[in-house]
């Protein structure tokens, strides 16, 4: 048997004695899938996994997707997303830099953004590089009742941060002219209902949000500054501290992500693949 040990207040739950090399029964994988609504962030601690045992693991929750940045995804595995800070012998990056250095869900300025993602640590820096997760189900339970009533029925924009012109080349390449057509922007309500708990959360965030629509801009501004830092706030965040071969497996539906990068001396190399999940309603 294995454990499932709570890791904060806000969210997340480490999973202690579970091999995920090795297929999962139906009742074991009905406990993990429970865990996970209920955590929204499980780290399933000392993974030895090969990335065929990454991506069998990943697809019982779904399909995978690819990723806009392809000259990342692992070669012979378009499932996995090389994340890393490390450079190539050739002075190129060997995976997607500066990952999500803003809060954001995984593909939120996607048609059917994802349902999680999954990422697996394969080297880790001594310090720093900690990934930071927050409750929106809380962030939007625990709005005033008249800001509710302000987002209901609401969509909003959303754009890649890349193509909001976010980062400079230095941190992360730029998209290229293909790349920038295949990432247009999407539509999708402000608070969503998660499809599988019923339960409602804020789906904007500070990376892939770039407008409430029809509202005026400045009070849309003004509105997506004030959700976001009412979201992350400590009490609504888990900060986790990486250990080598954790593999992370967070629900996008209800959370939001932010990558604090490493010391730049320090390697941090990962591996992520991303399940797919419905249109937000
Ligand atoms: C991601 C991401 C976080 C990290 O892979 O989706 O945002 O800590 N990365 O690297
Ligand atoms: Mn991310």
């Amino acid at each position: 048997m294995f454990e499932i040990r709570p890791l904060s207040n806000a969210l997340g739950a480490e999973i202690i004695g579970l091999d995920l090399s090795q297929p999962l029964d139906d009742a074991t994988f009905s406990t993990v899938h429970a865990a996970h609504l209920e955590h929204m962030v499980l780290v399933f601690r000392d993974q030895q996994l090969t990335p065929e045992q990454h991506i069998l693991f990943s697809r019982r929750f779904g399909d995978l997707s690819g990723h806009v940045f392809d000259q990342f995804l692992l070669p012979g595995y378009p499932e996995i997303l090389k994340v890393s800070n490390k450079k190539r012998d050739d002075g190129e990056f060997a995976g997607l830099p500066q990952a999500g250095r803003r809060w954001h869900s995984d593909l939120s300025y996607t048609a059917t953004p994802s349902l999680g993602s999954l990422l697996y640590a394969l080297e880790i820096p001594p310090e720093g590089g900690d990934t930071l997760f927050n409750n929106m189900y809380r962030a939007y339970e625990t709005l005033p009742e008249s800001t509710k009533v302000r987002l209901e029925g609401r969509k909003a924009e959303y754009l890649l941060g890349s193509a909001r012109k976010y980062y400079t080349a230095e941190e992360r390449p730029p998209l290229t002219p293909e790349q920038l057509a295949k990432v247009p922007p999407a539509h999708h309500p402000v608070v969503r209902t998660h499809p599988e708990t019923g339960r409602k959360a804020l789906y904007v965030s500070h990376s892939h949000t770039v407008r409430i629509l029809d509202m005026d801009e400045a009070e849309s501004e003004a509105l997506l500054a004030e959700l976001t830092e009412h979201s992350v706030q400590p009490e609504f965040v888990y900060r986790h501290k990486w250990r080598l071969r954790d593999l992370v497996f967070w629900d996008n539906r209800c959370c939001m992500h932010i990558a604090e990068p490493p010391p730049p001396e320090y390697g941090r190399h990962m591996h992520r693949t991303t399940v797919v999940g419905d249109r937000p309603y």
